[in-house]
């Protein structure tokens, strides 16, 4: 089975502030649109691993769900979404869902021909970092009782990824360990996240983490020495769940000019990533 992951669209409705003085994050996302519907893969449904907006409110989230709608339809596939830092959750509630505005954590269990798939809200209120609070891992834990037929992957925004020297506060999960604890030994082959704009892969007792580089802009910390730019790089990964075999992931990366949006201290990233 085939499934497409997209992460941190960063949208905002036309006419608001957007991230950057010149932004494309609407025009981007239609070009990964546009190069899945081009290619022979017959994915089963997307997962977008939240930052869905920059600034959301609920103009911005009916923006993007006619966005997403429409995305859908060109693919024939349903969208599944997860929230970051920069979503608000009333505001997604209204304007995404249709519902009541509230502060209800985001999170549910869906299986599609036969693999589950299990979105998980990491949002920590008015903060850039992530969590999985205790009410969410004793949910994840009783979900995981019982295994679905192909496994399981889990969507979340921040990632499970030690990142080494990049590990700075606010980046990952806080609480990754338990987390861990909880999918240990579970049918959960993968974990898909976003939000530090990079391609990063780990591999702990036997599943397979990774966060996507997303569609608005990447952050290149190759050129480091202190110093992260922002460059209009745009991609999304096709992921295969193989019977019995394993998990791949295959990022592309669409041509963009590679246009550097701005530099900026390591160190201030954390402050700089949030809402
Ligand atoms: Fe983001
Ligand atoms: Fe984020």
């Amino acid at each position: 089975m085939k499934f497409i992951h997209i992460t941190d669209t960063h949208i905002n409705a036309p006419g608001k502030t957007a991230q950057f003085p010149v932004s494309h994050h609407v025009e981007k996302v239609e070009q990964v649109f546009k190069h899945i519907q081009d290619t022979n893969v017959k994915p089963a449904f997307a997962l977008i691993t939240g930052d869905i907006s920059h600034g959301g409110d609920v103009e911005d989230y009916q923006f993007i769900r006619a966005l997403f709608d429409k995305g859908a339809a060109q693919l024939g596939i349903p969208f599944y979404v997860v929230l970051g830092n920069h979503d608000h959750l009333p505001a997604f509630r209204e304007g995404y869902l249709g519902q009541e505005p509230s502060d209800e954590k985001y999170y549910y269990a869906e299986e599609i021909a036969g693999l589950r798939v299990i979105g998980l809200n990491s949002q920590i209120a008015d903060k850039p970092g992530g969590i999985i609070d205790d009410v969410q891992l004793a949910w994840l834990k009783k979900q995981l009782e019982q295994p679905a037929p192909k496994g399981t992957v889990i969507a979340l925004h921040h990632p499970l990824i030690h990142l080494g020297d990049l590990s700075l506060p606010g980046m990952l999960v806080e609480n990754r360990q338990q987390v861990m604890q909880v999918i240990h030994e579970t049918d959960v082959v993968a974990t898909f996240s976003g939000h530090i704009h990079t391609n990063y892969f780990a591999n702990y007792q036997n599943v397979l983490h990774i966060a996507g580089a997303g569609t608005s802009f990447t952050v290149d910390f190759s050129e480091s020495k202190g110093n992260v730019s922002f460059v209009d790089l745009c991609g999304y990964s096709i992921v295969t769940v193989h019977e019995n075999d394993g998990v791949t992931a295959q990022y592309i990366e669409l041509p963009r000019p590679r246009g550097e949006y701005m530099t900026l201290p390591l160190a201030s990233l954390t402050d700089g990533h949030k809402k």
